[in-house]
């Protein structure tokens, strides 16, 4: 994160001054509505102190609820409660070890070479490095510290924090659990969490559940992000925290690997949210002097609801974490024959289909899977990243350069973690995978997964891959990743190191990712897996956009869209137009529908242009000429949920508001027809309401029976407005132009 700062970071002295018995400090950070606050008490322990709707200058900052110490600004830590509750448990603590007494997940669990395996964390310094606060908490008496590092965004007030842990002594300490952040709210027990969850085809579900004493717990144990909890919450006020309204605290974990999220109440009602690789299966032994570092945990507040929350999140995430921040390119309008043909690309197909997508104004061109090695079937060729001379029989240039010739640049798909065992990577590298000796070797979708925790199989597919794309004018790649880890062994490292391999492998991941794109500034690379497999802050950092689920039926893709976009921006979210009936669920759709729903992403469209009629070229040659006068309000402007598109709501509405409200999109879309109902208007948001806007339809047609030409944001807000839609799974888009 680049230019976060740690902005009004109240002078330590300062403050210190004004709360503190000797030795205690009290650390804040200010950001654009958001005051976050710790402090050291009197036994040394660091305290959360506050964190929400930003404070006065100077306000009192108390330890939290059960303590009454009657001085309003002494930090203190309680005593005992009871003797099932020693201090150690009833003190809270921003970064926990787990060791006196402690009850709730710790922040760091260790054992020492001797057995020890009480940690106790107490501030031993800090400083202040740029823009990052940096506090030092050390063991009480084993040469152990846990260095913590916050910063916050000046425009948003998203913190970042994140740990590490060393080693200072001379014999191994061997780590079994490390939270990058624990994050604190005060007692309440009106608290709900809202997560996303799903499964392949399925993903990004809307969830909520109350929080109570029962640990939620959000997780993949599947050595990827997963297509299950997605490593992202947000926790509202059950009955106060609405759409357009109440508190929102929200966090997603920077992490492509299998993490931990908790969240509950502790014994004295208190909200604890931790987050961080996953303990299962996990450990790392510290050597002397060593230090693990821990990814971001990214959190932030908001006091404009769900609404709010997601926008500012998504301003946040375009500005700091997805490449090229706020001026990147927006997505191109994409064809990809993958639901058309399959395996089943050839030179000449591919180049037929080429031309027809031109014609409809596609500015990127895909090959998926099936271009190399002997890849048939899912059954053979992964790992051969040489292109197939039976389907190109003169390589992939003149493809390219047809694909060129009609305006378009070319994307290439790759799936360079996996390897089939029928293919020549693994005949000849049967060691490079994910193995116990001796023990079975799950495949999944006939594949095994390459351990790149192994510095040779890094090496060797950022080789392979930058020579792909050095020899050809490769614009971008699709990298896909399709399936889970199962006997994730490392066998040629110690045995005490291999469980880093859910780290190690993360890590090098990203170095490929990172690498490649510094050798090839122009490439642009998507994320997939299997669909929306892997998609969190950690890879976001270093792809242009995700491909959030292989699930491309228009009316499930609304609800899709409505799950990714509470944590992720529309900025990376593709989606594209396929053919009807859906090969998901067989659900028949117009061409206009779907086009509506996609053009609500980045559009792509994955349909088979040989089978297209005449009208169905005209029909998407209209929409994708539309669509390239709102994309940028679309992809990146400000997302206002009107009607959101949940299961037995029979219309949904969603709007996109450009950054200087200049344009604004309202999709209306109608599920299913009741009762010959006459549904309610939709009231558009984030209008100017002083201005003037003209409104007309999306793509041409009359405006509905009274609906002005033109009227102020205060109007368009207040009346909203309502196409006539009638039938099943037909929509509208109402575009608002503001006039000078
Ligand atoms: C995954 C992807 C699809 C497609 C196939 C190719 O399922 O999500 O879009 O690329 O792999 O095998």
């Amino acid at each position: 994160m680049a230019s976060a700062v740690v902005a009004a970071f109240s002078g330590v002295d300062a403050q210190a001054k004004v709360t503190a018995p000797a030795g205690a400090r009290i650390f804040r950070l200010d950001g654009a509505g958001v005051t976050y606050a710790m402090g050291v008490d009197d036994k040394g322990y660091l305290q959360p102190l506050y964190w929400g709707a930003p404070l006065a200058p100077g306000d009192p900052l108390v330890s939290t609820d059960p303590v009454k110490t009657g001085d309003p600004v002494l930090v203190k830590a309680p005593g005992e409660l009871s003797g099932f509750d020693p201090a150690g448990s009833v003190t809270l603590q921003e970064y926990p070890g787990q060791g006196e007494g402690l009850v709730n997940d710790p922040g760091i669990k260790t054992i020492f070479a001797d057995g020890n395996r009480d940690l106790v964390l107490k501030y031993k310094s800090h400083s202040v490095r740029g823009e990052t606060l940096v506090i030092e908490l050390a063991d009480i008496n084993r040469p152990l510290t846990v260095t913590l590092r916050y910063t916050i965004d000046p425009d948003t007030g998203v913190l970042a924090r994140s740990a590490s842990v060393r080693n200072g002594d001379s014999r191994p300490v061997r780590v079994d659990q490390i939270a990058s952040a624990v994050f604190t709210l005060p007692v309440s027990d009106d608290y709900r969490l809202h997560y996303l969850t799903g499964r392949h085809a399925a993903e990004w579900t809307k969830k909520d559940v109350a929080i109570t004493p029962a640990l939620t717990v959000l997780e993949s144990r599947r050595g990827s992000t997963g297509h299950g909890n997605n490593p992202y919450f947000a926790i509202g006020k059950d009955g106060v925290t609405s759409e357009d309204a109440g508190p929102v605290w929200y966090g997603a974990l920077a992490w492509s690997g299998s993490f931990r999220v908790s969240v509950g109440q502790d014994n004295l009602g208190r909200i604890r949210i931790m987050g961080g690789y996953n303990p299962y299966d996990f450990s790392w032994t510290l050597k002397p002097g060593e230090t693990l570092d821990t990814p971001v945990f990214y959190a932030g507040y908001s006091n404009a609801g769900m609404g709010g929350a997601s926008r500012t999140f998504h301003k946040f995430e375009i500005a700091h974490i997805l490449p090229g921040g706020e001026k990147a390119k927006p997505r191109p309008v994409v064809y990809n024959s993958w639901e058309a043909t399959a395996f089943d690309v050839t030179e000449i197909g591919q180049e037929a289909l080429a031309e027809k997508a031109a014609r409809i104004g596609v500015e990127r061109f895909v090959v998926d899977d099936g271009w190399f090695g002997a890849r048939n079937s899912d059954k053979a060729g992964l790992g051969d990243w040489t292109v197939n001379r039976t389907k190109f029989p003169n390589g992939l240039k003149p493809l390219i350069d047809k694909v060129h010739t009609l305006g378009m640049d070319f994307g290439l798909w790759v799936e360079p973690e996996m390897v089939n065992v029928d293919s020549d990577l693994y005949r000849a590298h049967p060691d490079w995978v994910l193995n116990y000796p001796g023990r079975p070797r799950t495949e999944g979708r006939n594949q095994l997964v390459l351990n790149l925790a192994r510095t040779d199989v890094r090496d060797h597919l950022l080789g392979v891959l930058d020579k792909l794309v050095a020899e050809n004018d490769i614009a971008f790649l699709k990298w896909d990743y399709n399936r889970n880890w199962t006997e994730a062994g490392w066998p040629q490292v110690a045995v005490q190191d291999q469980q880093r391999v859910y780290v190690e492998y993360v890590r090098n991941l990203y170095y490929i990712l990172s690498e490649l794109r510094r050798r090839h500034p122009k490439l642009e690379i998507e994320g997939c897996s299997g669909g929306g497999g892997r998609v969190d802050l950690g890879i976001l950092g270093l792809t242009d956009e995700v491909w959030p689920s292989d699930n491309t039926d228009p009316a499930d893709r609304l609800m899709i869209q409505d799950g990714f976009t509470q944590a992720y921006p529309v900025a990376v979210m593709m989606a594209w137009v396929t053919d009807s009936p859906n090969w998901a669920n067989t659900r028949t759709t117009s061409l206009d529908y779907r086009f509506l729903s996609s053009m609500q992403g980045g559009l792509g469209i994955g349909a088979n242009l040989d089978k297209w009629k005449d009208e169905d070229f005209t029909t998407a040659s209209k929409w994708v000429a539309a669509y390239k006068t709102i994309r940028q309000t679309v992809q990146r402007g400000q997302l206002y949920r009107i009607d959101p598109p949940v299961r037995d709501n029979a219309s949904s509405a969603t709007m996109y508001v450009s950054q200087d409200k200049r344009q604004g999109v309202m999709f209306q879309m109608l599920h299913s027809s009741m009762w010959r109902d006459n549904p309610a208007p939709n009231h558009p948001k984030g209008l100017d309401p002083a201005r003037s806007y003209a409104v007309s339809v999306l793509g041409g047609g009359a405006l509905p029976d009274g609906v002005p030409a033109r009227a102020s944001g205060a109007y368009w807000m207040e009346r909203g407005l309502r196409a006539p839609l009638k039938g099943d799974f037909v929509g509208t888009a109402f575009v608002f132009e503001m006039k000078d």
